[in-house]
């Protein structure tokens, strides 16, 4: 990675036209001074579970008095209660309140966002939050990619049929909303007491079959083998991987898959974290993010994800920077339009409150942009 000092970088029609050490490509032009403060390319987070309907605060006295994460799902709390919120919640109501989360989140740097859909778990609920966030990536500055996350639970109404759920899945709701174009991922959840592996790899392979590119919640409390999957059926990315074991991460390294990771997710939860240092050095290539939700994170502050790369995974400033900027880029797609400040690519740009790229990671606590350009705009 490059740190170039003292450069103007010159923006046309939301791309960045020209990177220069004199000031020549500033003539004439509306000019932002960055005080000679860090500027980077936006954040990127690739993994939100962006659009959902109430918060589950009230889980929070269960936690302190030993209820763990999937207990509570199985007693129909967790993602239920969320699932529950979120078929009664107009799409409206849906709408304003992601809208309010992504202002706050380009508030703190983050550019380009991922939205998974999975608090619906019936197609009638699962395309509305879907609409949800396509209306959103027309009337918001946000950049968002849509995945479809209709296996993230078993819905109640398949309470102990699980292979129903999963054969609806299949049968139905895949081809359904394949045909909707509206999501280009499909993401499923891979966990003891959700899907098992072959539970999942069958749903995984019928989203391919209908054109999803694929994305898998794998190993995040249980080494199911889920990592393992993710290489095998070569998805695009593993997400969460705290117990994954050896084998998992030499199935991603083998087969190119990006793992994401959540620290925020481990933090929340009181869980360990992910093996960020053996994937670097597996050369998985490793991306960081919120893991927005209601649940498992109920916060969007990437710098939140990023001061605990350092402090948790031990990563140095540099490789945590790749994995919030161009390493989570290529985990939704977008490697060659965001991700670096090159010339040709969407000027998304943060200028921070930082002297240097150490700094950024030094501090933690308090939002350190200073201002977001959105695609040549200032935010
Ligand atoms: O990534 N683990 C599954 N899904 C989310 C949590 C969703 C929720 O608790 O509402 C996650 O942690
Ligand atoms: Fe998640």
């Amino acid at each position: 990675m490059t740190i170039t000092p003292s450069v103007s970088i010159g923006i046309k029609d939301g791309k960045i036209a020209c990177i220069c050490t004199d000031d020549q490509c500033c003539e004439g032009k509306q000019v932002v001074d960055a005080g000679g403060q860090l500027v980077t390319a936006g954040l990127v987070d690739s993994h939100t579970h962006l659009v959902f309907g109430g918060f589950r605060q009230h889980e929070l006295e269960l936690k302190l008095r030993g209820a763990e994460y999937l207990e509570i799902l199985a007693a129909g709390g967790g993602i239920l209660s969320t699932v529950k919120a979120t078929r009664a919640a107009s799409a409206d109501e849906l709408q304003n309140k992601a809208a309010d989360f992504l202002d706050q989140m380009l508030a703190h740097g983050t550019t380009t966002v991922e939205a998974k859909s999975g608090y619906g778990l019936d197609y009638e609920t699962e395309l509305k939050q879907l609409e949800v966030v396509a209306e959103l990536q027309k009337s918001h500055k946000m950049d968002i990619v849509s995945t479809f996350m209709g296996a993230h639970a078993v819905p109640p109404e398949f309470k102990g049929n699980t292979e129903g759920f999963v054969d609806l899945l299949i049968n139905d709701m895949i081809p359904k909303i394949a045909k909707t174009g509206l999501s280009p991922y499909c993401d499923i959840f891979c966990e003891q007491g959700v899907f098992n592996v072959e539970q999942s790899r069958r749903i995984m392979e019928a989203a391919r079959n209908h054109g999803f590119k694929l994305k898998i919640h794998a190993d995040e409390i249980v080494d199911l083998g889920g990592a393992k999957l993710a290489g095998e059926m070569q998805a695009v990315s593993a997400e969460h991987l705290i117990a994954a074991s050896d084998k998992g991460l030499e199935a991603l390294a083998a087969n190119g898959t990006i793992a994401v990771l959540l620290p925020a997710t481990s933090f929340y939860l009181n869980k360990p974290f992910a093996r960020a240092r053996n994937m670097v050095d597996f050369d998985i290539p490793v991306a960081i993010a919120s893991d927005f939700n209601p649940g498992s994170s109920p916060g969007y502050n990437m710098q939140l994800a990023m001061s605990l790369g350092y402090l948790k995974y031990r990563l140095y400033p540099a490789e945590i920077l790749t994995a919030v900027t161009l390493n989570a880029a290529c985990a939704i797609g977008l490697g060659d339009t965001k991700g670096t400040v090159e010339i040709g690519k969407d000027a998304d740009l943060v200028i921070w409150n930082c002297p240097d790229l150490d700094f950024l990671f030094y501090r933690f606590g308090n939002n350190q942009a200073n201002k977001v350009v959105k695609n040549g705009v200032l935010v």
